[in-house]
């Protein structure tokens, strides 16, 4: 059975709304509120609604403008025939919260922003600015977190904000087809009908949309049991600089008719197409979902709870997620949630899901027993109930929204082999000393992704300095790599090469070479200077 449904999703910044047959759900405008995770709607705007605007990225970083033109009259009469005036975004207040980050470290300096609904219109965007020669920043719900979804000077802005319609839910096969302005936590809920899952899921799945997600390469916090998008994605659809568009909206699992171009828009981040509809394979909806909170000593004891749990656990394990005690204390300081648990150096998620709660909770029971009885876990709590699992979820996923609070947040964001893991943090630690309000370590340990954070009071040179490029010596000397979900963006493209060799920088080149000859493409973004 094959759903054709032409639905709209959509939400109000950060509180998710129902999904609603054929009507579009309006959004506030940016400059008014911040993107906000759905756990975040009652509480936090982040950093640059709060705080005073943040230097230009330009003159931060000292960057030379490539030679693009800049917006004419006429282009934008070009863009109102097109588009009409509402879907074609003027003014410095409008583009504020367009032009800078979510996390309120880097910022533009656009003066349009473009709302197309159809493929076709991104197809005309694109093809005017490569004839006229203008650089284009794609932006989805702007929650990235390397500079990538802003502008670096005054690139047009083209939003997928209005791009937000499911095409089909095949539910024999459990794959929906979208555009890419689909929220993912709308998405999610609209498969939910259905009994399927979007099979990636993050903090801030209440303002990305999928078109993000898949540009991103999003991992997020069930990679361990799903997979990567490489593998959840059966399609996309993405219009190349030039306006040409590329259909590889495939929805089969299994086609291998010549090279599989879609995996070139996964993950590159804007710099080779604008993805605009996808297709991804949904599994069913869990019918049992259990979230355990652990305590522990050490790291040590860590890395033996997730090998247990793999063990033990096997294929109900659908999360495995680790907190050390200086996020903890930030998130539950800087946000005045509270842990279940008492003091501990370290925390675990572990969450289990699976079609048959009886058996899930006896082998959850079972698992708890051994490690609690060996003394590998010292103290935990096991949640069933949806709002006492959301409320234990938000110690993890609001970290990052916590350090914000603290003023300027340096975030890294490494793959490493789980026997140095922890040690990276000790290190930056023992390196950066008081200079630094926190080091802190939490991430997706069962993927081997380590979150490590610094904040200071407010962005200081010298203590980037002082963290880069050590951070990034430190994760290629044990062949980690420096961005292991959220990509390269503006700040860490410069370092791609601590993580991939000369040759296979030099063919992403050429690669970006033919796909976007002109170099219009979110510049400044993915590849080195
Ligand atoms: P944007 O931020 O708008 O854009 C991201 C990049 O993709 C930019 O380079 C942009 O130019 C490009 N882009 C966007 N849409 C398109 C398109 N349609 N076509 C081509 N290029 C496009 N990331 C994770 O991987 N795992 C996590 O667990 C995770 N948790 C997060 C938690 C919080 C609280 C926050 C704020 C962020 C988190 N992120 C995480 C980072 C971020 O949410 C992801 O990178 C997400 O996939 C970005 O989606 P977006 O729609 O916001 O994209
Ligand atoms: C997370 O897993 O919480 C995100 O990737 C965001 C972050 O790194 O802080
Ligand atoms: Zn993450």
């Amino acid at each position: 059975m094959i759903i054709i449904k032409t639905m709209m999703l959509g939400l109000i910044r950060g509180r998710m709304m129902s999904v609603m047959a054929g009507r579009a759900l309006t959004a506030l405008p940016r400059s008014k509120a911040r993107l906000l995770t759905s756990h975040q709607s009652q509480h936090l705007h982040s950093a640059s609604s709060s705080c005073q605007k943040c230097e230009l990225t330009s003159k931060r970083y000292n960057v030379q403008r490539g030679k693009f033109s800049a917006v004419s009259e006429h282009d934008l009469k070009f863009f109102q025939e097109l588009l009409g005036s509402h879907r074609t975004v003027l003014g410095e207040e409008e583009l504020e919260g367009h032009n800078t980050d979510w996390l309120g470290t880097v910022r533009g300096a656009s003066s349009v922003l473009l709302k197309p609904k159809t493929t076709e219109e991104v197809s005309a965007i694109l093809s005017y600015c490569d004839q006229h020669q203008l650089a284009v920043c794609p932006q989805g719900g702007n929650t990235g977190l390397v500079g990538g979804s802003v502008p670096v000077f005054d690139e047009v802005i083209v939003s997928t904000a209005l791009m937000n319609q499911v095409e089909s839910v095949d539910t024999w096969s459990g794959v929906v087809t979208c555009q890419a302005g689909c929220i993912l936590e709308a998405l999610d809920q609209h498969v939910a009908e259905y009994g399927l899952m979007i099979p990636l899921d993050l903090g801030a799945k209440g303002s990305c949309h999928i078109g993000g997600n898949v540009s991103t390469n999003a991992g997020g916090l069930r990679l361990l049991r799903y997979g990567s998008l490489h593998g959840s994605v059966l399609g996309v659809e993405a219009v190349l600089a030039s306006g040409e568009v590329v259909n590889c909206l495939s929805a089969m699992k299994k086609d291998n008719t010549g090279y599989d171009l879609k995996h070139l828009f996964i993950g590159s981040e804007g710099t080779l197409g604008l993805v605009t509809k996808v297709a991804i394979n949904c599994p069913p909806r869990p019918a049992a979902v259990s979230l355990a909170f652990l305590g522990l000593q050490s790291f040590d004891n860590v890395l033996k709870t997730f090998k247990a749990a793999k063990d033990q656990l096997g294929e109900i394990l659908s999360s495995c997620e680790f907190i050390d005690q200086s996020s903890m204390e930030c998130v539950e300081g800087n946000l005045k949630i509270k842990s279940p648990l008492d003091e501990y150096p370290y925390y675990m998620l572990l969450e289990t899901s699976g079609s048959n709660g009886d058996h899930d909770e006896e082998k959850l029971n079972n698992f708890l027993e051994s490690t609690l009885g060996s003394g590998l876990v010292s103290d935990g709590t096991v949640a069933t109930e949806p709002s006492k699992m959301a409320n234990i979820w938000a110690l993890r996923e609001r970290i990052a929204e916590a350090l914000i609070l603290d003023g300027y947040t340096y975030k890294y964001d490494i793959s490493l082999p789980l026997p140095h893991f922890y040690k990276l943090v000790e290190d930056m630690r023992e390196h950066l000393g008081s200079n630094v309000v926190r080091c802190c370590g939490y991430g997706h340990v069962g993927d081997g992704n380590l979150h490590l954070n610094f904040t200071s009071r407010q962005y200081e040179k010298e203590i980037l300095e002082r963290i880069e490029p050590a951070v990034y010596e430190w994760t290629s000397q044990v062949n980690g790599s420096i961005s292991a979900e959220h990509g390269l963006g503006f700040k860490k493209r410069n370092y791609i090469h601590y993580s991939k060799s000369l040759g296979a920088i030099n063919l992403m080149k050429q690669m970006k070479k033919l796909m976007d000859p002109n170099g219009i493409l979110n510049p400044y973004k993915v590849l080195p200077d």
